[in-house]
């Protein structure tokens, strides 16, 4: 059942409408608190635009400590910058506009999704259904790796029923939050400070939210706060949000890092980025040489050239020839791909049409369909532990 925390009746009849019939419809604080109390099995409280943010983020202050599988959607107005930092900060899950219902209910749907899966990290004691993982890496600079991971994030979470998060693992010149425009309030190093309490919502709160379904972690804005992130807290975070998203998308630094080696670790597919030139060519080699050395799988590798259709007397053949193995998928040259960093959007979501965003629709639909084709996920024990005694302290 959803609850709807409504004083105005005009409003709970037109939420109650988009909720569902079956939407228990309270009226203030003391009355939320009798219901959660007298009903364990509520997942969802949607907050009326006639509550200030300030009484709205209080009560999800409180519940936050108390009952972390609870989700909150607040119900605003007019959406505002400022209004969805202050409420995403303080654990509400999403902020949707009084006149969308369609994203009322779409919110809805996630947020009872992500909650039943918290549930289930404190109950159950089988595998943990996890969110796929892509790495984009390149052991050269430039080479188009943020380009790919900000428009494969979008393919993924278009439509909008799958929730994607961006990771920033470009710890230091890390630039997702230039490239989606979004002000960094917070970043992994907020999760430094969490130190051993960092727990299963203490990664959620982590991230932050662009667009309905789409969340990004981003790269510390405080280079010195680089050496507090190690491998073990890189992989906290990375199969947290495992836990919580449908796809996980970590952009990299050209360098082979402890972070990125977790990364590696845990990554379903790897999309190993190259241009047509000979450094980015030996760099490829020099990378797969290296990953062969780990034993990463090579199930997981697929080679994307960008900038394919550049005139550089570099073939795709002779790409294939040097390595030994075919390219998986190549992304052409275009001016729209600055003019649209330029602008804070990707192409994917400017132009889905465009030649570079059908190539991006196609690596997405690749990795997607690979992932899939493998058992369904699971988080091996070991690593599932490590939210456990946070995740049923609660209970
Ligand atoms: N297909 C493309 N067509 C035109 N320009 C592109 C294309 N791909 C990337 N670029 C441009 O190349 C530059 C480098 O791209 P990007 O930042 O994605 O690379 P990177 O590998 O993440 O770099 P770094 O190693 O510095 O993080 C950007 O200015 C980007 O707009
Ligand atoms: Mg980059």
């Amino acid at each position: 059942m959803t609850v709807l925390l409504a004083e105005n009746r005009q409003n709970s009849e037109r939420f109650k409408m988009t909720l569902g019939e079956s939407t228990v419809v309270i009226r203030n604080g003391r009355e939320l608190r009798d219901h959660l109390e007298a009903h364990p099995e509520e997942v969802l409280v949607v907050i009326g635009p006639e509550f200030t943010l300030d009484v709205a983020t209080q009560v999800v202050e409180y519940y936050r400590a108390t009952r972390p599988s609870l989700g909150f959607i607040l119900i605003r107005s007019r959406l505002e910058v400022g209004t969805m930092t202050a409420a995403m900060q303080s654990g509400v899950r999403e902020v949707v506009s009084a006149d969308d219902a369609s994203a009322l209910l779409a919110a809805k749907k996630r947020s009872v999704s992500l909650s039943e899966r918290m549930v289930d990290t404190s109950v159950y004691q089988g595998p943990v259904t996890k969110g796929k993982m892509v790495l984009v890496f390149s052991a050269k600079g430039g080479c188009g790796k943020t380009t790919v991971a900000t428009n494969i994030a979008e393919a993924l979470g278009a439509g909008g029923d799958k929730s994607v998060c961006i990771v920033d693992f470009d710890l230091q010149f890390g630039d997702i939050a230039v490239a989606l425009q979004i002000e960094p309030t917070k970043t992994i190093s907020n999760a430094i400070r969490m130190g051993d309490n960092l727990d299963l919502s203490g990664v959620r709160s982590l991230v932050m939210q662009y667009r309905p379904n789409l969340y990004a972690l981003l790269a510390p804005v405080d280079p010195s706060d680089i050496e507090f992130i190690t491998a073990e807290l890189a992989e906290k975070v990375l199969v947290g949000l495992q836990q919580t998203f449908d796809y996980v998308i970590v952009d990299s630094p050209p360098a082979f890092t402890e972070t990125i080696l977790k990364a590696f670790d845990l990554a379903d597919e790897y999309l190993l980025v190259s241009t047509l030139d000979m450094p980015s060519l030996k760099n490829l080699k020099v990378t797969l040489g290296t990953l062969d050395a780990l034993g990463m799988p090579r199930a997981k590798w697929n080679i994307v050239v960008n900038r394919s259709n550049a005139k550089t007397g570099l073939s795709i053949q002779d790409v294939q020839d040097a390595i030994g193995m075919n390219i998986s998928a190549t992304i052409p040259a275009h001016q729209i791909v600055p003019t649209m960093i330029n602008q804070g959007r990707t192409v994917v979501s400017a132009k889905p049409r465009h030649a570079v965003s059908k190539a991006m629709f196609n690596i997405a639909r690749m990795v997607d369909k690979k992932m899939s084709a493998r058992r369904p996920g699971a988080i091996d024990a070991d690593r599932r532990s490590m939210f456990s005694r946070s995740a049923r302290g609660g209970k």
